[in-house]
Formats: structure tokens, sequence, C-alpha cells
């Protein structure tokens, strides 16, 4: 079986948030002697120079673009014995960061364009493309439009990281950078006068995921789905939740060069990373106090809404906060603040940086995630390896992960709570608190109990070959539908 992973980034070369992480880990755990997985991504400018000067050539050639065209180069490289693609093209790809301009759907319809147009020159013509959130969601579409005499047995499947970016354009940008008829921009794309490109995929793709099983239930309603929750029921038949998983060989306390000390499955070691965490930090270190992280976007997603409704009451429970992330200038501002008036307390470090990321793993007690909405979340599954006990929202992927921690049963990883409101969290992370701080025997119990879960890819990356097979096979049954 081949499958070919079309996606905007990919780790370790570029990354903006999960989607580089299932980018990076997801093929590795696929690949087998049957499944041969290969990657294709952009060649950002920002992609160092040490991956590039390993980077092979391959082919060069014109994307027709309605009236222009545009050069693409195919660069290859295989990394972690997975062969990737760099579509590289400097008019738009040699700009820093990945998102964020003006012609980004351009850009990406470009992109997605040129890797249905590079499969003769690679030599390979996958039985599964397999697209990623919007930026690729055109491929579908094109696949079973303009490309199917060419590719006639090829199959789709999308995968929804996060419904709310959905590549919402002008109707002009297909007919300019597609050079589609005014007929052909039809219901496939229609969205209030606009065209939504997420939602072509929806129709298009053989197969849809998502990456919980709760998230593909909640993307039917208003509250979850951003527009596009009607036709998502429609095509409920054919979506499956899989939740994600984590590499275990690189997100994993015994190997992670970051910390201060490895370990695995030890209390006491991890107690040597908090000590260390908090004297880097420049926080006042003491036993009985737990420290609560968070690595986090800050956005309106994540729930950052919630603490900063409670901060104070968060505080005066005696407990070390510490912050790491970027995003709106709103929360940066109150963690701040909330830094300049919990002196020794808290430490909000505006910024992301992988090794302050495993630090903070390593030495949190707690990692709090309140999100609003949250599709699969991976950074309560790290945590969970790094034996800090979650505290998230009962939504998508996190209420799918983590399970009210039971002191009397001794089951459960962590604690959930169900309403979007600030005060049912408080009553979380004060029971958490109380715990930590009264029942230390329960608390060593607890973060075994974390210890313990596994969430790597081998039982998800099993159910994404279940997909492919699935969509191979109805093909099949079409083909034969067709000669009877
Ligand atoms: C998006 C989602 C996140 C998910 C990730 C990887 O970033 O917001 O919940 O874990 O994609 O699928």
């Amino acid at each position: 079986m081949k499958i070919l992973f079309a996606t905007s980034e990919c780790v370790p070369f570029i990354k903006t948030g999960g989607l580089a992480d299932v980018a990076g880990s997801l093929p590795k755990a696929l690949k087998d002697k049957n499944t041969d997985v290969r990657v294709v991504m952009p060649l950002y400018s920002d992609i160092l120079e040490k991956y590039r000067k390993k980077m092979k050539k391959v082919h060069e050639f014109d994307v027709g673009l309605n009236w222009r065209t545009q050069k693409c180069e195919i660069f290859s490289l295989e990394n972690d014995g997975i062969v990737h693609y760099f579509l590289g093209n400097d008019y738009y790809f040699n700009r820093s960061g990945i998102y964020g301009y003006f012609d980004d759907g351009e850009r990406f319809l470009f992109y997605s364009k040129a890797v249905l147009e590079m499969l003769p020159y690679i030599d390979y013509i996958p039985d599964v493309m397999h697209c990623n959130d919007w930026h690729t969601a055109i491929i579908p579409y094109l696949t079973n439009t303009h490309y199917r005499p060419h590719y006639t047995d090829m199959r789709t499947v999308l995968t929804i990281h996060n419904i709310k970016y959905q590549g919402i354009y002008g109707r002009e940008i297909l007919y300019e950078i597609l050079n589609l008829k005014p007929e052909e921009i039809n219901l496939d794309f229609e969205f209030n006068e606009a065209i939504n490109i997420m939602k072509s995929g929806i129709y298009n793709a053989d197969w849809i995921t998502t990456v919980s099983p709760s998230y593909a239930k909640e993307l039917e309603y208003e509250y979850f789905g951003e527009g596009l929750e009607g036709i998502i029921s429609v095509n409920r038949h054919k979506m499956t939740g899989i939740i994600n998983g984590i590499d275990y060989d690189v997100q994993n306390p015994a190997k992670d060069k970051n910390l201060y000390a490895n370990y695995t499955r030890s209390y006491n070691k991890k107690l040597e990373n908090k000590e260390k965490l908090l004297e880097e930090l420049g926080l006042d270190y003491d036993e009985n106090r737990p420290v609560i992280g968070m690595i986090t976007r800050l956005d309106e997603l994540k729930g950052i809404d919630l603490v900063m409704a409670v901060g104070k009451e968060i505080m005066e429970r005696d407990v070390n906060l510490v912050l790491l992330g970027t995003g709106d200038a709103m929360y940066e501002d109150y963690f701040r603040y909330l830094e300049s008036q919990y002196p020794g307390k808290v430490s909000a470090r505006i910024m992301f940086d992988s090794k302050a990321a495993s630090r903070i793993y390593a030495g949190s007690d707690i990692m709090l995630m309140p999100s609003r909405v949250e599709p699969c979340g991976l950074n309560q599954i790290i945590a969970l390896k790094y034996g800090t006990v979650p505290i998230v929202r009962n939504t998508g992927g996190l209420g799918d992960t983590i399970f009210e921690y039971d002191e009397v049963a001794n089951t459960g990883n962590g604690f959930k709570f169900n309403d979007y409101n600030a005060h049912e969290m408080l009553f979380e992370i004060e029971k958490a608190v109380d715990l930590y701080k009264n029942d230390s025997d329960s608390w060593k119990k607890l973060v075994a109990n974390t210890f313990k879960c596994k969430y790597d890819w081998k039982a998800s990356a099993k159910k994404y070959k279940e997909v492919y097979k699935n969509t191979m096979i109805r093909q099949e049954d079409e083909n034969i539908l067709q000669l009877t």
C-alpha cells in the first residue's frame, strides 16, 4: 500500500502546532514492509540549512495557474526512514514563518496543485493521498474532477485537525489560480457568498478522519462545527475519529536530552526536575507546593479566559504557576501581570522553546488544559508520559484520554470538568491541590497511574490503515459495478 501524506508543516523541519507533530510521527508508525509512506510539504525558507544541505533535487516543473505558470522544484530527503518531498517556489515560500500572509489561499492552492502534478516526476502514484486541514483540502476535489483520468485508482482521505481554520476566500480565487469555470464553483465550495476549501474537502474526500472520537461527534454541533456542522452531518457515513498518539522515541523522560535528570516512572527523579526547574525560573521551591504547568498557544480556544477569571483564586491555593506560550496580546499581558503580582510564585515565559517545554513537562506536578475546544490535544498525552497530572475540560481528545481520579478504587489519570465555567475548573484545581498537599500517598498512586498510560501510535496507526484499506476496497467495488 502506498500512502502520500500531504501536509503544510512537519517536525523536525517546521512547526506551528500539533499537525506538525502528527505529520512527523504518524508516517513512522504506519511504515512497515507492506506500507510505503512518504510525506510532502512546502520548502519554506525557515527550514534549517542542516536539513537543506542533505536534500537532493529530484526535478523541476511548471505549474499552470490560469494565465500564468509558477515554477516548482522537488527536493527529497530521507528522515527516520521516511522519504520526504519538499516543494520549492521562491515566490510563495521564500518568506519567514508558515502562515499569516494575505495570499495564503493562493499559496496553498498552488501547493496542492503542485502535489498532484509532481506524482509522475517522482514516479509514485499513491493508493491513498492523505490530506490534512484546509491547506491541502482542495486535493480531493481536484482529484475527483480534473485529475481522475490520470490517477484512476487514487483515493483521498482528509484529516480535520481543527475545523476552525477552513480556507475561506473570495470566489475569484478558484478562477484566478485554478482556472475553475463559474459552473464548477458550485455547492462543493459555496459558503456565505465566499468559497470554503475545507468544505470542498469534506464533500469530495473518500473518507474523513478527525483526531479523536469525541471531536468527530462534536463537529455536528454548531458550538464546534464553525458553520460546517450541517456538511459534517450529511457526510457522517464516511467519517471516523482516531485519537492521535505521540512518538515515545522522542517524547519520553527516559530519553529527553533537555531534562536535568532522566527518569522512567520515578517520582523522586521528577522532584529533582521540579527543584531545578523552579531554580532556573527564579521561583521559590517548597516540596509541599504543587507546580501547575501550562504549555499552550494563548488562543481563545485554549480556555485562557477561564484562567483569567479565577487567576487570583488559583494563586490563593498556594501553588506555583509556570506558563510557556505565545499568542493573543491580551492573554500575554495577563500572564505578565500575574507574574508581577506573585513574584517567586508565577513564571510567564512568553515564547515557545522545546527545551523549556520538556523541562516544564517534567518539573510540573499538574498540567492545566481548560480548552473550550480541543480536537485531540497532545500536551495532556505528553504530560502523562512525564508523570504530570492533567486537569482538563471534558471536550474532544481531552475527554477521550483523561479520566477522573478515584482515590478509593485507585483508577483514573487526572481531573476533568464538564462545563466551560471558571468555577468548575477551580473546583478541580482545588481537588488536585488538596490531594497533593494532604494525601501524598494517593497523589503518588495517581502519578503512577499516569506513568502507566499508553498513547503511542500503535493502535491508532492500525485504525488509519483500516481506513485506507476501506477506501481502496470501495474503489474496487465501484470498478466491479462499472464492469457489470
Ligand atoms: C490541532 C488541534 C489539536 C490536535 C492537533 C493534532 O492543532 O487543535 O487538538 O492535537 O491539531 O491533530
